[in-house]
């Protein structure tokens, strides 16, 4: 899979996620499921919207017993997702078996990324309620060897690290960078943002954009102008 810019439906229902999906009559984005939509509506938007043609981010961050994580990964395998998450801070042993419940019988599966530090922790919870005591750059850097150890594709990181993380684990471990948003446009909760062109840039593989393209007044203006900005 190449460079693309990947939409994140943060809706509540099934309704809202294809009212907004309709709205694309040439093009099939790259579609982000998070925990909200999931939770609301379980597996089966998971197959209706991989049945209208998209490729689907299965954004469910898992974190659990490696057993558990290997079982409920071959659950999303099967359901036929192309990448899928967890929480690299469930280890090396949790990422491992993670792997091997998604493998297929026939050897092939989704594209497997961890969560490193998530961008709403700061140095200072991370010392305070986590215990950890080293820098969060050098935290998030060791958790992406950590999911390169473990066979994983790549992480999921801010545009700001990415240019590292290939650094570190090489340029064919994958970004895949939130924190998008055009250079006149709000910030929202976002702090350390780029543009689509920035993004680029710096090498990210895959942006994850949501309002800049959600809100927008016109939708599929925006998604077209994200993949221009950074595919073509
Ligand atoms: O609307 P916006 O473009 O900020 O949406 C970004 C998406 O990426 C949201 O679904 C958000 O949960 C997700 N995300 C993020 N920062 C992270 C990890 C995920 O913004 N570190």
């Amino acid at each position: 899979m190449g460079k693309d810019v990947i939409i994140a439906c943060d809706y509540a229902s099934a309704q809202q996620t294809f009212s907004f999906l309709d709205l694309f009559t040439e093009e099939k984005p790259f579609v982000k499921i998070g925990m909200e939509l999931f939770y609301a509506e379980g597996p089966a938007i998971v197959r209706e919207i991989k049945r209208r043609g998209h490729k689907i981010f299965l954004d469910l961050k898992m974190h659990d017993i490696p057993n558990t994580v290997k079982k409920s990964m071959a659950v999303l395998s099967n359901l036929d997702v192309d990448i899928c998450n967890l929480h690299a801070s469930g280890t090396i042993p949790m990422m491992e078996a993670a792997l091997k419940g998604l493998t297929r019988q026939d050897g092939t599966r989704p594209l497997l990324i961890a969560v490193t530090q998530l961008t709403s922790t700061d140095q200072q919870h991370m010392e305070d309620d986590l215990w950890i005591h080293a820098p969060i750059a050098d935290v998030v850097m060791h958790y992406a060897e950590n999911a390169k150890k473990a066979g994983l594709d790549g992480v999921v990181c801010s545009p700001l690290e990415a240019q590292k993380v290939h650094d570190c684990c090489g340029k064919d471990f994958l970004t895949v960078t939130p924190g998008v948003r055009f250079a006149e446009g709000e910030l929202g909760d976002q702090k350390r943002v780029m543009t689509p062109a920035q993004a680029k840039e710096i090498g990210s593989d895959y942006i994850v954009v949501g309002r800049p393209i959600t809100a927008a007044e016109d939708p599929v203006a925006a998604y077209r102008r994200c993949v221009k900005e950074f595919v073509d």
